[in-house]
Order: C-alpha cells, then structure tokens, then sequence
C-alpha cells in the first residue's frame, strides 16, 4: 500500500472517530504514555459513560487532552488561545513548562475554566489537562476542534494498556467500541502529574518526566507532596485524587523482592506456589542458587535502565498473567527518581494484584 492510500485510509478512520465524539460516543485512542478512552470533554452525558465503561467512581477527576494547531516549529506554538477555553489563569511558569515539555508526558493541574464540566473534574474546581504527543491522536484532536477526556482504557484498577488489543481485551463485550490503532506506547507508563494550582508547583503522579528533568530544563523546583506539606505549614499533604494504594494490577498474585532474596518473598506464600515466574534483571546472570525444590521457577529478563523498563513494564505484567503463573516475582527498582514512576505503580500493583483484589481496591 502506498503511503498515500494508507494516510487516506486513517484520515477516513479520525474522520469516522470525530462523528462518534461529536456525538457522545467513546473513542480509545493511543498516546505515547498508555491508551486513553476518551470523550467529549464537554459533554457531560459523554463523559458519564467513559465513568461507566470503565466502572470509575465519579468522583476521580480526569484529564483533558487537548493538541495545538500543527507548526513545523514547535517553539512557535501559541498555547494561550489554546488553553484559553480550559484554564481560568495561565502562570510563567505554567508556559515555561508547556514549551519545554509539550507535546508530550506531561500533565498539568490548572484552576479551571467555569465552562469545563465538574463531571470531567470530579466535582473539583480544578481541571488537569495534557497535551500528548502521538501523531494519531493530534490529528483527532485537530479535526475534532475540542478536548477529549481520556483516563487509561482499562477497568477500573486494573493494568493499563499499551496496545490496542490491550484495550480490546479490557472491554471486549463493548463490541462497538472504537479503537484507534496506534501501535504500542513507547513511554508505558502515565504522565507525571504537576499541580500548578497551588502557591507553588507539586508533584502528585511521577512518571518519566521527573522533577530533575524539569529543574534542569526550566529551572522550576517542582515540591515532593511532604516537601510541599512543611513548606506551606499544612499537615496533609497533596495527593493526586482518587489515588489509591491498589491499581494497575494484575490478577496473579504478585510481589517485589530484594536483591537475591527471591526466596524471602516465596516464604510469604507458604501453601500453593508452584509455578513462579521470576522477573531478573538482563544485566545481572541467572538466580543461579536461588532455586527451590518444590517450585518451578521461570526466568523473565526486564531491562535495568528505567526507561525501557517502564516502556515494557505494564506489557509484562499483562503477559505474565495471562500465562496462569501462581506468583509473579518482580526486583525492587533502585533508589533514584528516575525510577519512581515504575516503583510508584509497582507498589500499587502488588497491593491490588491476587484474585480479591476487589475487596481491598477501594482503601
Ligand atoms: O498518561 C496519561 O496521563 C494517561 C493517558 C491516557 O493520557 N491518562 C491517565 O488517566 O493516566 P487516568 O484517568 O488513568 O489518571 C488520571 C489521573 C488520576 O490519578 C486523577 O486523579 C488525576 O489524574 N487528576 C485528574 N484531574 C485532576 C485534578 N483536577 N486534580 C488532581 N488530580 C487530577
Ligand atoms: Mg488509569
């Protein structure tokens, strides 16, 4: 196929994504983080339905993704009149961020516009808007003309997807959803979340852009929730809403283990475990006198630099239960910031992951 045949074929697919969101349909949609299941972002009716699909609380707000007109030069954006219908007040700094990292990861929290709907906030008088940078999904959001609301296309606590089959898979009786196929994500993990709507910006979602990367480029110090806490003397600290202890999780069973201490983490599991896969770092050697008489181990090498670890992490997850393991063993990250976004939902994962899950999804 030509290219040109096959650039006419996905205009025709945005073409046929723009009629449904227009009229108050979903439509999954790649980013380069995890796929998103969006709608109208201002149509409250719409919106409810994404809530329902997904089997989310009502009250976990989400984010709006939006695209600016496409420029050759993407310093020449002008994303004033862009945020203009979002964003009740548009800081330096909030600009100084936009230029240095959008198109791309990162999501910022804004007092919101009064037009933006409560239902896309969770009743919150703040709106958090993205600006991802798949070319699939800036098309869709250019010929729309509107932001689209888009949490991961997953079931509510579930593992997030990275591929479209992914999402397939977590709404299959949902025989008419429309999913634009977009490949696998590079980054595989969420966008780092700043809140800007607040004396001073707060990290509330770490993800592959890290405060480090936004001090260097920007030189905004971008405030830890404890850091932020002391700072403003209050004795809560931000949290991003809606979070909870137990998402992204897979229904094997699954934990973290220390470095050559595979069998400390067994010995949690005293009664079935047969079948374990064991996730090893490629640059490390095998488990070598790790083993156990009574157990099958099975070696999953996963990358040992984060990015690529990330990239892979939730595809992992996704893969390893669909293959009936009793436990899934993954390594502890390293200590260092650019690993806190993959330990932030490794944590999260095994607190949620087993087949109750349900019963404690909701701390
Ligand atoms: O990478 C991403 O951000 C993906 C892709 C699809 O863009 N989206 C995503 O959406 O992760 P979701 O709904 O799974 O997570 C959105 C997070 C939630 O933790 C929510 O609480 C937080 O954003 N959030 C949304 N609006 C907020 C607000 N006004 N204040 C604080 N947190 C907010
Ligand atoms: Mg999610």
């Amino acid at each position: 196929m030509s290219s040109d045949s096959s650039s006419l074929q996905s205009a025709a697919v945005i073409q046929e994504a723009v009629q449904s969101l227009r009229s108050g349909g979903l439509v999954a949609f790649p980013t380069e983080t995890v796929y998103g299941l969006g709608a109208d972002a201002k149509n409250p009716e719409a919106i409810k339905k994404v809530f329902a699909a997904k089997g989310r609380p009502s009250n976990h707000p989400l984010i709006v993704h939006i695209a600016a007109p496409d420029k050759f030069d993407q310093s020449q954006v002008d994303w004033v009149p862009v945020l203009a219908p979002w964003v009740r007040d548009l800081s330096e700094d909030a600009l100084k961020l936009i230029h240095a990292f959008w198109p791309g990861p990162l999501t910022l929290v804004f007092k919101k516009d009064k037009s933006v709907p409560l239902e896309a906030t969770g009743g919150q008088d703040t709106v958090a808007i993205r600006a991802p940078a798949h070319p699939l999904t800036q098309e869709l959001l250019r010929k729309f003309k509107g932001g689209i609301v888009g949490p991961s296309a997953n079931r509510f606590g579930k593992v997030s997807p990275t591929s479209a089959a992914d999402v397939r898979y977590e709404f299959e009786e949902m025989l008419d959803l429309m999913i634009l196929d977009g490949g696998d994500c590079d980054v595989g993990i969420e966008s780092t979340i700043i809140d800007l709507s607040r004396d001073h910006p707060v990290l509330l979602r770490p993800g592959l852009i890290t405060p480090g990367d936004i001090l260097a480029k920007t030189g905004i110090k971008v405030y830890l929730p404890h850091e932020y806490a002391v700072l403003a003397g209050q004795s809560e600290t931000p949290v991003v809403s809606g979070s909870l202890r137990a998402h992204y999780a897979p229904t094997t069973p699954l934990r973290l283990y220390a470095s050559g201490r595979v069998l400390d983490a067994l010995s949690e599991f005293p009664d079935i475990k047969s079948r374990v896969a064991v996730a090893v770092w490629d640059s490390d050697s095998s488990l070598g006198e790790d083993g156990h008489p009574s157990v099958h181990f099975e070696e999953v090498l996963v990358p040992s630099d984060s990015v690529s670890f990330a990239s892979k992490l939730y595809r992992t997850l996704r893969d390893l239960d669909q293959q009936g393991w009793d436990l899934i063993l993954l390594p502890e990250p390293p200590v260092g910031e650019e690993w806190d976004g993959v330990r932030d939902r490794l944590q999260r994962a095994c607190f949620g992951s087993g087949p109750s899950s349900s019963s404690h999804a909701n701390n």
